[in-house]
């Protein structure tokens, strides 16, 4: 595989607006949805990334017609609940954990057998989270210790249940409720913390019915009903939180700016970094402009100036799950110490994230301790040193979050790789260079 090293130098003000692309999230989920629903479903604003187009083309070889009708417009024909074709080919989930683990869930409640692979990356990753508890729904699997490669067979006579998840993820919630449609009754996922609720919103946006309750113990249950008809619906995909949070720390670090980032979904699940920046001192407006395919929606704008070193708690971390490699660039350049806390699942993203941030910073000149689940970053006030070439490990947001670095250390950050930036932000070279960002090819300067 060719790789793409870049590097990023210290920059003018950034200004302007700026669109970030679709959420990636909502883009997988509308497409998986539509697939199953009755009749057509038109998505605009979807994420023309690589983990979604490896959603699209699963589909298509589950015999759903999936059609690009233009920039971000797409139509979904679905087939309608229990009638996706088993697939001739492997199902190629490129780099993509969501894009696997969601359709996993689909595909443990149909009646077919499937093949499962991925990148080097995804393939490293944990599937026994899904697995367990769909075979306790009829399904059989066989995997390669619990990773991909795996195949599947759906069950035919899918059995519902009620799944107490040790981790808190929204992508094992998700699979066990698109499992559930199948099932008959009630299928309950119960997560230690709450997670990003776009799969409960979505379903209901198609006719589906979505409970949830309050534990005594904090604990949150949710139940799907089973055997539902799914009902085409539009879909209005936002701007992505966790894209927008590139040029939004930038915008933060580099002195002067003020970046306008228009359409950025804010469910209340998904804000835990603006919440924390807000604590670190960040100037940063929320715009609230509506809703859009039923998430709360706001144009963010952001103005650089000095932040200070926060703990940011555990309980904090499903919301924000994603967003500590900027986070900590944004800490790197602090006043004072940043604590991170709860950020063991990190260790299984598209790469082990904590080492991989951890070990860029140090790189660049950051003090800093890393924990089993947590980080200790020591800012001095100003950026650091920088002058580094930065190993990504394939992880699009370890590459974005290290390029914003460079755009304000004394010296410049280079990336090994940005090829991965594809797979959820494919315009973050010209947003970046729109804005006013230095950011130009090459691991030398
Ligand atoms: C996602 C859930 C999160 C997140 C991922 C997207 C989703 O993963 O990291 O990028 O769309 O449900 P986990 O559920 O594994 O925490």
């Amino acid at each position: 595989m060719t790789t793409r090293p870049l590097h990023a130098r210290a920059s003018d003000a950034l200004t302007g607006a700026a669109d970030v692309p679709g959420d990636k999230s909502i883009s997988h989920r509308a497409l998986m949805l539509g697939g199953v629903a009755v009749g057509r479903t038109r998505i605009t604003g979807l994420l023309e990334g690589e983990d979604v187009h490896a959603t699209a083309a699963a589909l298509r070889a589950l015999g759903v017609t999936v059609t690009r009708e233009g920039p971000g417009i797409w139509t979904v024909d679905g087939v309608g609940l229990g009638g996706l074709a088993e697939p001739a080919q492997v199902l190629d989930m490129g780099n993509s954990g969501t894009a696997a683990r969601l359709l996993l869930g689909l595909l443990a409640t149909h009646d077919l057998i499937a093949f499962m692979s991925g990148d080097a990356s995804l393939n490293r990753r944990p599937m026994a989270r899904v697995t367990a508890p769909l075979s306790r729904m009829g399904a059989d699997f066989v995997t390669r210790g619990g990773r991909l490669p795996l195949v599947v067979r759906g069950a035919k006579r899918p059995i519902p249940i009620i799944h107490r998840m040790e981790v808190a993820s929204a992508q094992v919630k998700s699979a066990v409720l698109l499992a559930g449609l199948s099932a008959p009754g009630l299928t309950t996922v119960i997560e230690p913390a709450a997670t990003r609720d776009h799969t409960e919103r979505m379903l209901r946006h198609f006719g589906g019915t979505v409970s949830t309750e309050m534990l005594e113990d904090g604990a949150t249950a949710i139940t799907v009903e089973g055997q539902p008809e799914l009902t085409a619906a539009p879909i209005a995909v936002p701007g992505d939180p966790s894209s927008a949070a590139f040029p939004a720390v930038a915008a933060l670090l580099v002195p002067g700016s003020e970046v306008t980032l228009r359409h950025v979904g804010m469910n209340f699940l998904r804000t835990g970094l603006y919440e924390s920046l807000i604590e670190m001192g960040a100037d940063i407006g929320i715009d609230p402009t509506g809703e859009a395919g039923g998430e709360p929606v706001a144009d963010l704008t952001i103005r650089s100036g000095s932040l200070k070193g926060v703990t940011v708690p555990a309980e904090r971390a499903p919301r924000m799950i994603d967003e500590y490699p900027i986070l900590a660039i944004a800490a790197a350049c602090a006043q004072g110490t940043t604590r991170l806390l709860g950020l063991g699942e990190l260790r299984v993203k598209e790469s082990d994230r904590l080492a991989m941030i951890a070990a860029g910073l140090a790189a660049c000149g950051v003090a800093l301790e890393m924990g089993e689940d947590s980080l200790t970053i020591h800012g001095a006030g100003h950026p650091p040193k920088g002058g580094a070439l930065v190993a990504t490990a394939f992880d699009h947001r370890i590459a974005m979050s290290f390029l914003v670095l460079g755009l304000v250390s004394a010296e410049p950050v280079a990336v090994d790789d940005t090829t991965a930036i594809a797979t959820s932000f494919p315009g973050f070279e010209a947003l970046m260079a729109g804005l006013g960002a230095r950011i130009v090819e090459g691991s030398r300067w």
